[in-house]
């Protein structure tokens, strides 16, 4: 058993608290390289910002858990050496689908981990949640429940409404289970592609599609029935089209890439939403780099010649997002 608390690591209990009564947002970006955890912490140490580090399942695999866990430990120092003396660093399971898969992290030193049941039947999901909860608090880890389906990784169809969370279910299920924290459904998705054109309109300036709005009514229903309770967003990336443009214009194709709106997201951090998850950005930020180094050097070949520039867009990607879109700067509990 590994007590996240002696790698320095944090739960996000006391973050969440923060972040609601300010009106801001903790950015949860997911990692799966060196280079992303690189840009992550050095974007967050400079604006000292707390941040949660996310692992999936997919990145389990990819790059083996341990050097993950060793890796998030590698990183509450490197936050040090750039200055940051009181680091908030949350590791956190991104949608765990097992208890077992919960249990090997917390066992393994994640201070915070998300049980995924928004795809079981409603009392299996609570079933599922509740045990995780009970098995995490004895170390307080803490817990991240969903309810409601986004559209993407976690259902195959489009976002419909009838996915969407059910205010009507909230109270009964953080009653039930215990969560420190609710993943909802309100219109976002994973990926680059959260809309078809037929959802959205079109710039008729740009040419580029405008997709509808979040239901920030859900949300105020959500946050009625549940005052002050810490409500985390998936599928929050904006998709930037600066990004889409540069890989789509060296070789790449990502015809009609579509994210969540910025101006959307801020509104949502400035109200009970405290977790925002962005992944897809990253990834096209890093490819946008990648693809752009060898559209103009051929020859290149010396990894750190294209990871270097790709670290560096996901260094100025993370900044945006902190400082422009969560608000969360300048908000550790302790600066100095
Ligand atoms: O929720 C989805 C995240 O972007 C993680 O994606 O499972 O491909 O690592 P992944
Ligand atoms: P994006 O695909 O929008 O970046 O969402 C990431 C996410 O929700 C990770 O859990
Ligand atoms: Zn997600």
């Amino acid at each position: 058993m590994v007590d996240y608390k002696s790698l320095g690591l944090v739960n996000t209990r006391e973050m969440f608290k923060r972040a609601i009564n300010g009106g801001y947002a903790i950015p949860a970006f997911n990692f799966n390289n060196m280079e992303q955890l690189q840009a992550i912490i050095k974007a967050t140490s400079e604006l000292k910002s707390p941040v949660i580090l996310q692992v999936s399942k997919g990145a389990r695999a990819y790059a083996n858990e341990t050097l993950l866990r060793y890796m998030a430990q590698g990183a509450v120092e490197y936050a040090k050496e750039l200055g940051n003396k009181h680091p908030e660093i949350a590791l956190h399971l991104d949608h765990g689908d097992t208890f077992e898969t919960c249990k090997s992290c917390i066992d393994y030193g994640f201070s915070s981990v998300m049980i995924d049941g928004s795809h079981l039947p409603y009392d299996e999901n609570v079933a599922l949640t509740k045990k995780v909860v009970e098995y995490a608090h004895q170390f307080d880890v803490t817990v991240e429940g969903e309810l409601g389906v986004l559209a993407g990784v976690e259902d195959d169809v489009v976002a419909a409404e009838s996915h969407y969370t059910r205010p009507e279910e909230v109270i009964d299920f953080v009653t039930k289970t215990g969560v420190d924290s609710l993943a909802i459904s309100i219109g976002t998705s994973h990926g680059a592609y959260k809309f078809t054109p037929e959802q959205c309109t079109r710039d008729p300036k740009t040419g580029l599609l405008v997709p509808p709005p979040l239901a920030f009514d859900i949300l105020d229903a959500i946050m009625e029935k549940l005052p002050g309770f810490p409500i985390v967003l998936h599928g929050s990336s904006s998709v930037p089209q600066e990004y889409v443009k540069i890989i789509n214009e060296n070789g790449g194709k990502l015809p009609d890439a579509v994210g969540i709106p910025e101006e959307q997201l801020r509104k949502a951090a400035k109200s009970a939403v405290c977790k925002i998850n962005i992944d897809s950005d990253s990834r096209l930020a890093f490819t946008a780099a990648v693809r752009k180094v060898f559209a103009e050097n051929p020859g290149e070949f010396d990894p750190r010649k294209y990871c270097g520039p790709a670290r560096d867009l996901m260094t100025e990607l993370y900044e945006h997002k902190v400082k422009n879109v969560l608000g969360s700067d300048f908000k550790l509990a302790q600066i100095d």
